[in-house]
């Protein structure tokens, strides 16, 4: 290789590690992507090829170290600078005032600007830039000494290697949190479900185990998110003066700050922040455990100081807490759609978050001897978010002596039949054909919110209908008389009337709600929306062969086996015939456009585009098997309209073509319309 190769090739690595940098930004921080996945993942492999030829080249802080290094023996100690903090608590409203006025008092001020911030249920970090690169990040520890899990760090895709624009200093330690977004848990969970392996208990856990990995491509691996939430400078007068000031520099900088900060001025404004954000806890996307709230002024934070571990100018007011203790009373079983039989924990209600918990569930029989519970137990219960309330653990202290053991049935309790255990599964199920429980739970599924959505229809009505026989399969729902419903307990012709309504309402739905109601085993809400982006209609799902569906995102040999087994029982077709005949219908869905997907469509393109040039975007589109006319006409399936489009866009829009703006047609390559 002579020099001058060599001089070419740092040059390309180092344009397309900046590139591929920009996109990261782009996509995790900002939340856009502005090049399709295809092209970002030809740079990255261009970038790998490279440096596989040039290993001299290679850096720790290439975007190529993402996908995490070869396992180390331990985590090296770091000593924090400055120490890592924790907050003081607040629970009521009374100890928030106090904690005001102090503050008041000491500053001689008679009203505080605080930032207001949100308080993440994850992992404290620390991030240390030097000249802008990523040089380390270490996790709290006992606040003095953590450990370092640099390589681990390097993992987020949401932490830059590299910061943005101008102005930081030459070092700079960023603190933050890291955790795992509720969408982002749900989903990890439903992949290990499918690849059969033990789901996660909770995000918060999960970020911290997934932090702690000393093998970084499993930290790789799992969904970690990061917000920053302060700064430290040791240079003094390099940051602003402004808590607030500070974390819009860091955003500047390419740090994601979350969205809820926001200024609080004086306490009044600070109980606002504090009830307002409460009211919105369950629609955030990620689990917070309160609010934070900051004095603002970074000088009149350096007046107040801390005390012992907690400085005086924060505190965390937390809402209700979310784990109580309460007593086993018994440990029941109950059937789900699928014929699982899951052990529950009958309680002793307890008030944990908001609701009274009388019951709780313990997964399964693996779990019930993993925690030793057993009935009189006393235990910590959880609730999380929306979730089902589980027992985190046993109180063994309080174990008393006539404690009974719990075990799984042989025999199914709705219907008796044999119970099995498949090999490799935690599960136990019911082998019954014909088992009630089961059928009962696929109507409540088909039902809930987040399926068919029938308002009204909850779980005491379903199990009075399947009780007098009014309803056997989720079909039967929608051929409900009034006179059957005006008779049910506690129904009266205006409820029924109701319902009626809401069963009609509920015909008009998405592809993608239709295909998770029907209770297909391991489809969850992702897979759901996965399957209808991919495929666009019901015929084509019905169709696919294993090959096709497994070519969906998520989707391997045992949920495709699912999906194709469902489809091709002939009762489960009757019944979808049946739900079509009673009117169930949805919107087209506009497939994802997969590559194969353009074949044979024909694209005009008119304006100015910003990313490309109408050359380059026609290129792309050939290549994808699309046509490309320069006239519009009926024949014409999609106009991509780029800035200061004239009389093309006016022509297409009078004969009502679909006309796609620069982004839609960035997302359509990147498969991300849906
Ligand atoms: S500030 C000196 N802000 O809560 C201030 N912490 O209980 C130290 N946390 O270890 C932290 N969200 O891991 C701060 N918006 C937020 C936070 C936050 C979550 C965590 C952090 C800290 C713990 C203290």
């Amino acid at each position: 290789m002579t020099p001058e190769d060599n001089e070419q090739a740092r040059l390309r690595i180092a344009a397309l590690r900046s590139e591929l940098e920009k996109h990261s930004y782009h996509y995790y921080v900002l939340g856009e992507s502005i090049i399709p996945d295809a092209e970002y993942d030809r740079l990255f492999g261009e970038l790998l090829r490279l440096e596989e030829r040039h290993p001299a080249l290679i850096s720790a802080d290439s975007p190529s170290q993402r996908v995490g290094a070869a396992p180390s023996a331990a985590f090296a100690q770091v000593k924090h600078e400055l120490p890592m903090l924790s907050l003081d608590n607040a629970f009521d409203e009374a100890s928030m005032r106090a904690f005001d006025r102090r503050i008041c008092e000491r500053l001689d001020l008679a009203t505080i600007r605080y930032a207001a911030e949100t308080k993440l249920d994850g992992v404290a970090i620390s991030l240390l830039y030097e000249a802008g690169r990523l040089v380390r990040g270490a996790t709290r520890g006992d606040g003095n000494v953590g450990e370092d899990v640099t390589q681990n760090i390097r993992t987020i895709r949401s932490i830059p290697l590299h910061l943005r624009g101008r102005g930081y200093s030459e070092k700079l330690e960023v603190r933050g949190e890291i955790f795992i977004s509720k969408a982002d848990f749900s989903r990890l969970n439903e992949q290990q479900q499918a690849k059969g392996e033990k789901v996660f208990a909770n995000p918060r856990n999960t970020a911290a185990g997934s932090l702690r990995q000393l093998d970084s491509r499993m930290t790789a691996d799992r969904p970690l998110s990061f917000f920053a939430h302060g700064a430290l400078s040791p240079a003094a007068g390099t940051l602003p003066s402004s808590h607030l000031a500070i974390l819009h520099n860091l955003q500047d900088w390419g740090l994601p700050v979350a969205a809820e900060t926001d200024k609080a001025q004086g306490i009044a404004a600070c109980l606002s922040y504090h009830r307002k954000i409460g009211a919105r806890r369950a629609e955030l996307p990620y689990e917070i455990d309160g609010v934070v709230f900051k004095v603002d002024d970074i000088v009149q934070q350096q007046t107040l100081g801390a005390v012992s571990r907690a400085p005086r100018w924060a505190i965390a007011y937390k809402f209700p807490p979310q784990e109580e203790l309460t007593r086993v009373l018994d440990i029941e079983v109950q059937v789900g759609r699928t014929g699982a039989l899951t052990p529950v924990a009958r309680l002793e209600p307890v008030y944990v978050g908001g609701v009274t918990v009388t019951n709780a569930t313990l997964h399964n029989d693996d779990e019930v001897r993993r925690k030793d519970v057993r009935i009189g137990d006393t235990v910590i219960i959880r609730r999380a978010g929306d979730v089902i309330p589980e027992v985190v653990a046993v109180v063994k202290d309080k174990r008393p002596e006539n404690t009974r053991l719990f075990n799984m049935p042989t025999h199914c309790p709705a219907c008796g039949a044999q119970t099995v255990r498949i090999e490799q599964e935690s599960v136990i199920r019911c082998s019954g054909l014909h088992c009630p429980a089961q059928r009962v739970q696929g109507l409540i599924h088909f039902a809930s919110r987040r399926a068919m959505d029938i308002d009204g229809l909850g779980e005491r009505l379903i199990q009075q209908l399947f009780e007098k026989d009014y309803v056997k399969d989720i079909a039967d729902l929608f051929a409900l008389k009034k006179e059957q419903l005006a008779g049910l307990d506690r129904m009266g012709e205006k409820s029924a009337d109701n319902l009626l309504a809401a069963l009609e309402d509920s015909k008009t739905t998405q592809l993608h709600r239709f295909l998770y109601a029907l209770g297909i085993r391991e489809v969850g809400e992702s897979t759901a929306r996965n399957l209808a982006a991919h495929f666009g209609s019901m015929e084509k799902i019905q169709q696919a062969t294993l090959e096709e569906l497994e070519a969906v995102e998520d989707v391997g040999p045992v949920v495709a086996g699912h999906v194709q087994n469902f489809f091709a029982d002939a009762h489960n077709k009757a019944i979808i015939d049946r739900l079509l005949l009673a009117g169930l219908h949805w919107p087209d869905v506009e497939t994802a456009g997969r590559p194969d997907d353009l074949h044979g469509k024909t694209f005009v393109l008119t304006g100015r585009l910003g990313l490309m040039t109408r050359e380059q975007a026609k290129e792309r589109l050939l290549a994808m098997g699309a046509k490309v006319s320069g006239s519009v006409s009926k024949k014409i399936d999609y106009v991509i309209a780029g800035e200061d489009a004239g009389s093309k866009l006016a022509k297409a829009e009078a004969l009502g073509l679909r006309v796609l703006s620069e982004t839609d047609f960035l997302r359509l390559l990147d498969r991300q319309i849906t």
